[in-house]
């Protein structure tokens, strides 16, 4: 087939945006009228047009830090002077192991060895590859089965959409891995409408996994995968207890428990990890995004002690587990991660959000009463409005206040007709009242 005129010649600069299939994004709408990000700063996009935007979702949830961040940019140019790449199998780089050693030592004991990889798509993949692997080194191999959960988001590998609830992200892509059940999600409106924090009513929806089990029996099922706080289907925080009843349950079973904390790692929720905020230690915990403030793209995967050890018999000479990326402690990300966490621990990022978030649930929850909103509901630095669709066209009205959000200088993100809302950790109470008047004019401006 010949190309069209119109890109058959190459033309340079950002006058072509046709060759760029962009992911997510409503191409045909972005190209006719584009949104450009030319510069950030700290708390701010600036945008193609030389406008300042207020950082809502510190990028795609990763720029926990904020952007352009002196120590962590510095840490780039060096390394990629120093040693721009380096092979991670049967080789190392001193940053790689260094850089292991600090996250174990963040994360709670026993989770205290870190695969990596280079998004949270890969970590998930990863996860679910050790926790079957873990099973059949101990004996299990029966356990074959992976239980996600219904609106659950995993990323977009084939291991993650199967895990993964979200509909639009799986009906096209065939029938994805097989042996998968999925928990319901936990979200009801109905009774929990407006919850600061989190909801009273919903833990018996973990005694759901006891009949998934009871349906194909224990000595079937590998792992069990939640985020603890789902954050791309909208924002769902779990109600009270039933993060803990899940542990309870995987444990009289024998089945590994994985936190996807793609989002809530690093400091989301006022602790370093949602498995701090909530007091429930899995077995396997994903994480990315924040692990480099999102400079460079990095992910990184916790396992307990049991379970690396299960792994290590056999001839010395041997291979352990037969898994790995080309870039998996990619030097450059691990310089980018190790300044991320210094600038962390600097300035206290990891708990910060503690110390905001009653101020930041009290400046959310005063949009109650703006047109269109039916639920709230805020965890740590983490909030959504939920708003009525308009009747037969959902996610228009989510996608109007987006667009006009975006006009008036805040970034926000929707999905369906939900927004959520992620800023930086570094965001001051200041912004937060500029963030939450924008957004209030944005919901009364549109239809
Ligand atoms: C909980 C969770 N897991 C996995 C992912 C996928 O991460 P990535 O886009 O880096 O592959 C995301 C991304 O938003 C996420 O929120």
């Amino acid at each position: 087939m010949s190309k069209s005129a119109s890109t058959a010649a190459p033309v340079s600069g950002t006058n072509n945006l046709e060759a760029f299939w962009m992911p997510f994004t409503a191409n045909r709408q972005f190209k006719k009228n584009p949104r450009m990000f030319v510069g950030a700063k700290d708390m701010h996009y600036t945008t193609g047009d030389g406008r300042q935007v207020l950082d809502g979702t510190a990028g795609l949830w990763c720029c926990n830090a904020g952007h352009g961040r002196p120590k962590i940019v510095e840490a780039v140019q060096n390394q990629v002077a120093e040693l721009d790449y380096a092979p991670a199998f049967q080789m190392g780089h001193p940053k790689a192991f260094e850089l292991a050693a600090r996250l174990a030592a963040l994360m709670p004991a026993p989770l205290d060895h870190v695969f990596f990889t280079n998004s949270g798509s890969e970590s998930v993949d990863t996860a679910l590859k050790i926790a079957l692997a873990y099973q059949r080194a101990i004996g299990q191999g029966t356990r074959t089965r992976l239980i996600g959960r219904e609106r659950g988001y995993h990323g977009v590998g084939f291991g993650g959409i199967s895990v993964g609830g979200i509909v639009a992200n799986r009906r096209t892509f065939g029938t994805m891995l097989t042996g998968v059940d999925h928990l319901p999600h936990t979200h009801d409106i109905s009774r929990n409408a407006f919850t600061r924090g989190e909801p009273d009513h919903g833990a018996e929806y973990a005694e759901e996994l006891i009949r998934i089990i009871q349906l194909h029996d224990p000595s079937t099922i590998a792992a069990v995968i939640v985020e603890p706080v789902a954050g791309s289907t909208g924002v769902l925080i779990p109600p009270k207890g039933y993060l803990k009843r899940l542990r309870d349950i995987c444990d009289q079973h024998g089945i590994l428990l994985i936190f996807d904390e793609v989002i809530t790692g690093f400091g989301r929720l006022g602790t370093p990890f949602a498995t701090d905020f909530f007091g429930v230690t899995p077995d396997l915990v994903t994480t990315a995004k924040g692990i480099t403030s999102g400079v460079i793209p990095m992910g990184a995967v916790f396992c307990t002690s049991d379970i690396y050890q299960a792994f290590m018999t056999g001839p010395e000479h041997m291979i352990e587990l037969f898994h790995g990326y080309t870039y998996s402690a990619h030097p450059i990300a691990c310089a980018a991660a190790l300044a991320t966490l210094d600038t962390y621990e600097e300035e206290g990022l990891l708990t910060r959000a503690a110390e905001l978030s009653q101020y930041w649930e009290d400046a959310l929850h005063s949009l109650k009463d703006c047109p269109h909103v039916i639920d709230i509901r805020n965890l740590g630095l983490i909030g959504a409005i939920e708003l009525e669709p308009i009747a037969g066209e959902p996610t228009k009205r989510a996608f109007s206040a987006f667009l006009k959000a975006y006009e008036d200088g805040l970034m926000i993100r929707t999905t369906g007709d939900i927004i959520a809302l992620s800023p930086p950790l570094i965001i001051s109470k200041d912004q937060i009242d500029e963030l939450f008047s924008i957004l209030r004019s944005v919901l009364n401006a549109i239809d």
